[in-house]
């Protein structure tokens, strides 16, 4: 690829300066807030890693006070839920959730960063709800988000297990550096447009198949290759069709993406994915191979979907909700950078090279 090419994917400028977390590309490392990834998935909750990356931006940064006030955020949030859940039959649920963000006011008696960080859950759950055709449950302000998102989507209250996985899950897709959607939510934050109009940006720029529409497609892929021996010829044929194999490659990432680990973990964990599990590891090691050899110009490792795929299926969670999932996880950290690009950066307005026609000069 010629440096020009890398410059409009804007592959190595720095376009903030953040105290929230870093991707260590060469060395497969994850900081969020002064701790590896590894110290706060499955040890810590949600609201605990929210809190940390909360610090210095709002006042509500201990656990018990973010527990709280989410709690209290996600009970306000339902009503939206309520209005809007009509006019989001027929959509998909990440466009259903895109809907419910939009209508959030600018201006409530709730801090802004709570809001959408409670409203996420809220919104995907009742979404996923109303596609089974049953009605949403209110929140239970007294629960966590993993436990009160589950419980939302089933009716009844999800085992310890499972509401564990799903907080491991949400702690490990927080925050990612300057991914394209933490990009995006900078961007309107710098305008000065305010929290949820850059959450809404950044869930737009998640919901991309390139980004956080991934896991979906992963599963998808499973279940068209359905046995590790059949591996092998399928991701060639797709290769050939020039396709990308979803769930592999990263644009900082040049080892293994310590997110996937720390999920293949935890889909481990989970009672009755075992064979799943076991095709997985077949499908990646295939994928990997074919990689290396015809895609030699980059590095092509394991990103953070193809485990989440896993994760989220043994939770029971249908596919096409997967982006909504991943968001419920990711807005705590689009929150903080929202609240540091407005207390930190300045208006974001890179430049464009014309390449288009010049006016023809009057003779
Ligand atoms: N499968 C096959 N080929 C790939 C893949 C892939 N998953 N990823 C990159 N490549 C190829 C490209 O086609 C390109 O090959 P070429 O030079 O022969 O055309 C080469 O590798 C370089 O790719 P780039 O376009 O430079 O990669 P970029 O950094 O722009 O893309 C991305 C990163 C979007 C994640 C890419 O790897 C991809 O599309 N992966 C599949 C989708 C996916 O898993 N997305 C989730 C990412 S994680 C997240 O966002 C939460």
């Amino acid at each position: 690829m010629s440096p020009a090419t890398n410059a409009l994917g804007l592959d190595d400028v720095v376009a903030a300066e953040t105290v929230l977390s870093h991707v260590d590309g060469e060395a497969g490392r994850l900081i969020i807030r002064g701790h590896d990834l590894q110290e706060l998935a499955g040890r810590v909750s949600y609201e605990a890693v929210a809190g940390l990356l909360w610090v210095g931006f709002a006042e509500e940064n201990g656990e018990t006070a973010v527990r709280l006030g989410l709690g209290r955020a996600r009970v306000a949030a339902f009503g939206t839920a309520l209005a809007l859940l009509p006019q989001a039959s027929g959509l998909t649920p990440v466009e259903g959730l895109r809907l419910m963000l939009a209508a959030l006011p600018d201006a409530s008696n709730i801090p802004a960063h709570l809001l959408v960080t409670a409203a996420v859950p809220v919104f995907a759950a009742a979404i996923v709800r109303r596609k089974q055709g049953l009605d949403p449950v209110p929140p239970d302000a007294a629960l966590g988000q993993a436990a009160d998102f589950l419980r939302m989507v089933r009716g009844k209250p999800a085992p310890a297990a499972h509401v564990r996985a799903l907080d491991t899950y949400m702690v490990t897709v927080i925050d990612h550096g300057l991914n394209a959607s933490t990009f995006a939510a900078r961007v309107v934050a710098a305008t000065r447009a305010g929290m949820v109009s850059s959450v809404v940006a950044g869930l737009c720029a998640l919901k991309g198949p390139l980004h956080g529409g991934a896991p979906g497609p992963v599963l998808d892929m499973f279940d068209a290759i359905g046995t590790e021996g059949a591996a092998g010829a399928w991701l060639a044929d797709a290769l050939d069709r020039g396709e990308r194999l979803m769930g592999f490659g990263h644009r900082v990432y040049k080892v293994r993406d310590p997110r996937a680990d720390v999920l293949k973990t935890v889909a481990s964990s989970l009672k009755g994915v075992g064979n799943r599990v076991r095709l997985a590891e077949g499908i990646e090691a295939a994928a990997l191979d074919l990689l290396a050899t015809r895609k030699q110009a980059k590095p092509l490792q394991t990103n953070v979907e193809f485990y989440t795929a896993l994760v989220l299926e043994a939770l029971e969670l249908p596919r096409e909700a997967f982006t909504a999932v991943f968001a419920a996880g990711r807005v705590a950290g689009w929150a903080a950078h929202v609240m540091e690009q407005e207390r930190t950066g300045r208006l974001i307005r890179p430049q464009s090279r014309y390449i288009g026609p010049l006016p023809q000069r009057a003779a």
